[in-house]
């Protein structure tokens, strides 16, 4: 019994890295899945890959018009939306006394300001089709506490914590369940990069940084995508339907909450 049978799910930020993977994983359950992405090429390459019901919409996220042209292309195609993962988000790293307002400014247009507008055009089709439906928002544990070189993200992940809170207390009442999940430090090309970003800051060879985390996990190594597809399968299928407004950490006990 394939647990999302039947479903249309759309991804943002599934070109790559764990959006990729929940694509693929909720395909293997039986959604259809919108792989929406900047990267539209990542995107059609995702979705040729995964086959079975799987399509790339050009989407940004911080683009009102592109969000509101993705939920209409999901809708033709499929008839509606039942499964929204907002997952699309930028990092950087800067000392808080080398913060850039364009660093800050382009963290919460995709990071908050993507998470809100784009649940809200998922949630208007939603409401409007009658059917509720599930929203998953990505948080991260950077949300749960600042970090000395990581303030920006850290704040737009503590936003993207609040407004699952406060979505998912106004939407239930039309039956969508908007929840989140927090990984903790999961391998992939986007700790690539926030690795080299730590070497540059912190005067560390490459890898030192992977190293240094990974070996502060309780569970004892750095997260993969996969870890995280149990909670994103769950959290979007009708298992989940009397969960409400919460953040689950998945993280290898990182983080307590
Ligand atoms: N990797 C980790 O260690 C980790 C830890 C905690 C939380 N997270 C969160 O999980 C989510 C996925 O992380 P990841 O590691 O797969 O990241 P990633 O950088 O590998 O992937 C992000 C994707 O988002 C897309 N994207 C960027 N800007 C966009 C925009 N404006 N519109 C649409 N798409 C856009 C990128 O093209 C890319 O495909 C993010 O929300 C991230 O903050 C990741």
């Amino acid at each position: 019994m394939r647990r999302l049978e039947g479903k249309s799910a759309l991804i943002t930020g599934a070109a790559r890295g764990i959006g990729r993977a929940f694509a693929e994983a909720y395909a293997r359950e039986g959604a259809t899945v919108a792989i929406g992405d900047i990267n539209l090429g990542g995107a059609e390459e995702a979705a040729a890959a995964i086959g079975q019901g799987a399509h790339a919409v050009r989407l940004d996220v911080t683009d009102q018009t592109s969000i509101e042209a993705a939920v209409r292309a999901v809708e033709e195609r499929r008839g509606g939306i039942d499964i929204l993962v907002n997952n699309a988000a930028l990092f950087d790293l800067a000392p808080v006394v080398e913060i850039t307002r364009e660093s800050y400014d382009r963290l919460f247009a995709v990071n908050v300001a993507g998470t809100l507008f784009t649940l809200q055009a998922a949630a208007r089709s939603m409401v409007a089709r009658g059917k509720g439906g599930k929203i998953i928002n990505m948080a991260s544990q950077a949300g749960r506490r600042g970090e000395a070189l990581v303030a920006v993200y850290c704040a737009t992940k503590a936003a993207v914590i609040s407004l699952t809170q406060s979505a998912g207390l106004d939407l239930i009442k039309h039956g969508i369940n908007v929840n989140a999940i927090a990984p903790g430090v999961v391998d992939g090309e986007h700790w690539d990069g926030v690795d080299a970003l730590f070497a540059r800051h912190e005067c560390l060879r490459p890898g030192e940084k992977k190293t240094q985390v990974a070996a502060a996990v309780p569970y004892g190594r750095m997260g993969t995508a996969q870890d995280l597809t149990g909670m994103a399968i769950f959290l979007a299928s009708a298992e989940a339907d009397y969960i409400v407004a919460q953040t689950y950490n998945v993280d290898g006990g990182n983080w307590m909450s």
